[in-house]
């Protein structure tokens, strides 16, 4: 990444912090707590990062998760992805974390909260970065148990700023969550859903009408709907895009193939994000760097990118004023 790609202040705003955790650490983190992985070696970790779709994908990002046991797991996993983003010039992150992914594999909420709470604390003075953390619920699973979950999260004063909906997407339409988000609107909390990235652009719409949602996460199956693209575009909802993940989910066949170019050209309030970036590629840099090594993005539209990041991100204004 260029100096002047680095220096460009950026938020980022679609991250799974379990996506952070990368091989090394994973192993480490294994030794640790004296936990045997099905893939023992770097090697033979490695070579399991090939996937044809996202649930390829899920099913080693929740096994790998077996590694996280105690907050100080959490906390290493979170302060590690810090550092990364910092390199890429990240200077606020909005971090999605599974609370239902670790608490369905026994570890306790407060466990996983502490960890990453503690490392998001220390974050401004130790990164120059500004946090902000998600509860992700898991749309495969039944909205009763994400109902049970928010409660829990609320009564034990866990510092989220939001909720989110991931996981699996098809068959799991916006529809199944209305009561999650007016729960959530409820208590004061911001609203975001994947959307569109494997499931179709009706459940953007659903996303949007029947959810409440803020923000789109993904939301690049759009395209195919011009009327919700005039839509997006009027009412400059957000959507961040993640050109790594989607090549390597299969979402686009390739990154010359990926629709975020049609997406800018109409108009659309886009931003630039790494998702799971220990299993995509690479780290916010990394996109951008994919993007002008394949789009050749100028100066420009680099600029806009990082601009609609700060913009669409839920900063208080004194920090989206420092940072635009
Ligand atoms: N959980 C972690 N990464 C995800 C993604 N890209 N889509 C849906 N759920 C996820
Ligand atoms: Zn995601």
């Amino acid at each position: 990444m260029t100096s002047a790609l680095i220096t460009l202040p950026k938020a980022e705003l679609h991250l799974h912090i379990e996506g952070t955790l990368e091989p090394e650490l994973i192993l480490e983190l294994a030794a640790r707590n004296g936990i045997t992985l099905p893939f023992p070696t770097l090697g033979e970790l490695r070579e399991q990062y090939e996937f044809a779709d996202l649930q390829s994908f899920l099913n080693l990002y929740y096994a790998n998760m077996a590694v996280l046991v105690t907050a100080e797991d959490f906390a290493d996993m979170t302060r590690a992805y810090l550092s990364r983003a910092k390199d890429s010039g990240v200077r606020h992150a909005e971090i999605m974390f599974d609370p239902q992914a670790h608490l369905f594999r026994g570890v306790e909420l407060a466990t996983a909260v502490t960890g990453i709470a503690e490392a998001l604390a220390s974050s401004e003075a130790e990164f120059g970065i500004s946090t902000g953390l998600i509860a992700a619920f898991l749309r495969d699973a039944p909205e009763a148990s994400a109902l049970e979950v928010l409660e829990e999260l609320l009564a034990m004063g866990a510092p989220i700023i939001g909720i989110g909906l991931d996981s699996a997407e098809v068959g799991n339409p916006p529809s199944k969550f209305v009561r999650l988000y007016k729960r959530a609107r409820a208590a004061g909390l911001r609203l975001v859903a994947h959307a569109g990235e494997e499931g179709p652009a009706s459940y953007v719409w659903d996303a949007l009408d029947l959810l409440g949602a803020q923000r789109i996460d993904h939301g690049i199956r759009s395209v195919e709907d011009a009327v919700l693209v005039k839509r997006l575009a009027k009412e400059q909802i957000p959507l961040t895009v993640c050109p790594l993940s989607n090549v390597r989910l299969r979402a686009v066949d390739t990154l010359a193939a990926h629709p975020v170019v049609h997406m800018l050209a109409t108009g659309l309030n886009v931003c630039i994000n790494s998702d799971d970036p220990a299993y995509f590629g690479g780290y916010l840099g990394s996109n951008f760097q994919a993007l002008v090594a394949e789009f050749d993005f100028d100066a420009d539209t680099l600029a806009t990118l990082a601009g609609n990041s700060i913009r669409s991100s839920f900063a208080t204004p004194a920090r989206k004023s420092e940072l635009l």
